[in-house]
């Protein structure tokens, strides 16, 4: 059984041209002109692109005394309304502190409810022997990143000594560091000073955390990272200080990637300015949202290509859980919503404005994410025998977010309002289409699958060749074999 996308405009990362595209089974089997099939998916009058990927959420995680409100397969079918395919979503270990446990955890969880493909990432919140042996067994389960929280004192925080020790595990795996980049004890200390003072608001969430705090972090975290010798992934970069940090480190030669959030590219602080108690807490998220002076630069990093990925952070709690903060903006659980709008958003803001042309579009929603997390050209590419996760994105459809329509479980929207001008006319997982525009009806959970990440192949053998071309050096940079020009 041959499917043929009939009629589209294909956009890869490179380049744009007129071609249906043939799919057999999962994969795509030709990409050309007049192809023919036992099916066609019309595409006349769209764009036909890789299916988003987004590399940044929280399903179902636990946190601040809560859990996040979106499940698996809500989050994994928003995600596919809205264009998006594949998503990476961070595992974080239990009380008894075990990776291997936790990813045990993250398969029960997430096998019998994914709507399409899921990654993990592994976040690192201590130090000891079990944390550094089971860092193993996570790369050897297709879990190659680590995320290590700066911020979350007293909690998910670890101290720069931790760090530098993981970072140095991370090259002996061939595993790719990632930091949450604020200053936890500052942020901490200023906390503890407006909640003194009877400032308990959540504009105050925001003003303890201002962007200086994160660009020292970026700042701390590039340094840390020069030091081991590894690559670093910066999370949700927020503000200027942190992207003139990941500037500078990629000019020295360091392969330093940054990303930003569709939230900061489109939304800033004066959402916490609002009379409205609920509708500043619902905008509560670490880092904040910042001044309108911040995104310019924002979106200059995307163009410029010293910011390569735009994630969400999708970490969705409904009012009754962030009013857990009503008396004390701290106890706010931490978080925004966006799988389901990054793409439409981003393209509105991006594409529509001439910030992006899509072929950028294309490259920072889904294929450098691919590349930087070792699944290209199985996702992020359009060409033959890559998974066909393809999108039908139609310029022609616009549509106002509301909580009233969205297919997210939560009970309202960061976004409301917002006018978007384009919209997945189809979605397709490995094949299958899981979205139809105008038809709404929700794939099989469970078919979604896992998809393992592999370590860098030549890391061991890339760092001992450089260990002994520049034995004299006393700080070796960056070894792993990471895909180079993203
Ligand atoms: O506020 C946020 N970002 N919540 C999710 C956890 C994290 O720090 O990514
Ligand atoms: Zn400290
Ligand atoms: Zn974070
Ligand atoms: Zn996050």
């Amino acid at each position: 059984m041959i499917k043929v996308i009939k009629g589209g405009t294909v956009v890869t990362a490179d380049r744009q041209w007129k071609a249906d595209i043939a799919i057999e089974g999962e994969t795509i089997k030709e990409i050309g002109e007049d192809l023919k099939g036992d099916e066609y998916i019309d595409a006349e009058g769209a764009y036909v692109i890789p299916g988003g990927i987004d590399p940044h959420t929280h399903l179902e995680m636990p946190f601040m005394g809560t859990t996040a409100a979106e499940t698996f397969e809500t989050g994994t079918w928003a995600a596919a309304c809205g264009g998006t395919t594949m998503l990476i979503d961070f595992c974080l270990p239990g009380a008894d502190g075990s990776i291997k446990n936790a990813i045990q955890e993250w398969h029960r969880k997430s096998a019998p409810q994914i709507c399409s493909d899921i990654g993990y990432h592994m976040a690192i919140t201590g130090w000891n022997e079990l944390i550094f042996e089971e860092m193993k067994d996570a790369v050897d389960a297709g879990v190659n990143s680590f995320k290590h929280f700066m911020a979350y004192k007293g909690a998910l925080m670890v101290e720069d000594d931790e760090m530098f020790a993981s970072f140095n595990r991370c090259k002996e795996l061939g595993a790719l560091p990632m930091v949450h980049a604020e200053n936890g004890d500052l942020v901490d200390l200023m906390q503890k000073k407006f909640l003194s003072e009877g400032k308990t608001g959540p504009e105050w969430h925001a003003r303890s955390r201002p962007p200086e705090f994160e660009g020292e972090a970026a700042n701390r975290a590039i340094t840390i990272a020069d030091a081991a010798g590894v690559p670093l992934y910066i999370v949700h970069v927020s503000c200027e200080q942190a992207h003139e940090a990941i500037r500078r480190a990629r000019q020295k030669g360091m392969r330093v990637y940054g990303e930003p959030l569709a939230q900061f590219l489109t939304l800033d602080d004066d959402e916490y300015l609002s009379k409205d108690w609920l509708h500043s807490a619902r905008r509560v998220m670490s880092p904040p949202f910042r001044g309108k002076e911040h995104q310019d630069g924002l979106w200059a990093g995307l163009q410029s290509g010293s910011l390569q990925v735009v994630a969400t952070d999708h970490a969705a709690f409904s009012s009754e859980q962030k009013k857990m903060g009503l008396e004390d903006f701290t106890k706010i659980p931490n978080g925004t919503n966006g799988l389901e709008e990054r793409l439409a958003v981003l393209w509105t803001a991006g594409v529509e404005t001439g910030r992006l042309t899509p072929e950028e579009f294309v490259a920072v929603t889904s294929s450098n994410i691919a590349k930087i997390l070792n699944i290209y050209p199985k996702k992020g590419a359009l060409v033959p025998g890559a998974d066909a996760d393809i999108v039908v994105w139609d310029p022609k459809i616009s549509k106002t977010i509301s909580a009233a329509n969205h297919h997210s479980i939560l009970d309202y929207n960061v976004f409301e309002g917002y006018e978007v001008k384009a919209q997945a006319r189809y979605t397709l997982s490995r094949g299958e289409v899981i979205w139809a525009w105008g038809q709404n009806s929700q794939p099989q959970p469970g078919r979604g699958r896992f998809v393992p990440r592999p370590a860098f192949p030549s890391a061991h053998a890339a760092l001992s060749k450089w260990k002994e071309l520049n034995s004299p050096r006393s700080v070796e940079r960056d070894p792993l074999n990471i895909p180079a020009g993203i």
